[in-house]
């Protein structure tokens, strides 16, 4: 999931009950009313979904698990060439399906066994504090729409391709799903709004958009860039800076484009030493002391 609140459609609940995800004129599937009528059922099954209950399928079409189909396979052959090797060894034990798009009930079947972490239906942003507390239980917000099919390789907005070839493959693993769980821990932890800011822009250029040395090269873990057909061939190109917390809790970032300035752990135990310290540690005082 993305944090920034423009990044997402609006969902407004009405009156009688139904919902309706408010897309921008810009978004590709505006002026398609099937499309729309589609996103809102499945906004509504997020909105209607309580903890505990298994997650309701979502409805797609076949031209809709075509995309997952042509999307993954080409994401999969990206990745055996700039996604770390714990990311790899995540997808390998997960094993998410190539050919159709996985229902939600589906990823968390898989990778609880796993990690222990399980999916949770978003509608579209859930409130930072939320999105990140929960992540200490174990428990992932996930949207469960896919992109419009007229650009299968383009997405506004996070969608199931995002949240699950880009974050359940990381979860599948341990030392990534430990990591996750820290950055909840930190969020519950901390008490204000900007230290909670601060964790999250950390979570943002790691889990979302770090990229790692490896053998050598530079390789790719954030979910951010993995499910991302265009920015996993573009990073090594981007401004790479050291892994520094304070500096990442200065960087802005503009997630209409594709993020320019990236963060270089050294290799996994680099990224545990900085960041999952940084998560485990951390409170108020200590990131006013950063900002
Ligand atoms: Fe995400």
């Amino acid at each position: 999931m993305f944090e920034e609140a423009q990044y997402f459609a609006p969902v407004a609940e009405q009156g009688d009950g139904s919902v309706v995800v408010e897309l921008a004129a810009s978004h590709p599937g505006f002026a398609d009313q099937v499309y729309r009528a589609r996103r809102n059922a499945i906004a509504a099954l997020a909105v209607n979904y309580r903890l505990g209950e298994p997650i309701p399928a979502a409805e797609y079409t076949e031209q809709e698990h075509e995309i997952w189909a042509l999307v993954a396979g080409e994401l999969a052959i990206k990745h055996r060439k700039y996604a770390v090797a714990e990311y790899l060894d995540g997808a390998a034990r997960l094993g998410l399906p190539s050919e159709r798009i996985p229902q939600l009930q589906e990823v968390s079947e898989l990778l609880e066994p796993l990690t222990g972490f399980r999916y949770l239906p978003a509608a579209g942003l859930v409130p930072l504090r939320d999105f990140y507390g929960v992540l200490a239980d174990g428990y992932f917000h996930s949207t469960q729409y896919i992109r419009h099919h007229s650009v299968p390789f383009y997405t506004p907005e996070p969608d199931v391709i995002h949240e699950v070839i880009g974050h359940a493959n990381a979860l599948a693993n341990d030392r990534f799903a430990a990591l996750y769980r820290l950055a909840g821990a930190a969020a519950r932890r901390v008490e204000s709004e900007e230290a909670l800011e601060f964790v999250s822009k950390v979570f943002w250029f790691t889990m979302e958009f770090g990229v790692m040395a490896e053998s050598g090269e530079l390789r790719a873990y954030g979910a951010g860039i993995l499910s991302s057909y265009g920015e996993v061939e573009e990073f090594r190109g981007m401004d790479i800076r050291p892994l520094d917390l304070k500096v990442m809790g200065h960087t802005q970032y503009d997630i209409t484009k594709y993020q320019d300035v990236l963060f270089r752990a050294e290799s996994m135990e680099h990224l545990e030493d900085v960041v999952g310290a940084f998560w485990e540690t951390c409170d108020d005082e200590s990131i006013a002391a950063l900002r």
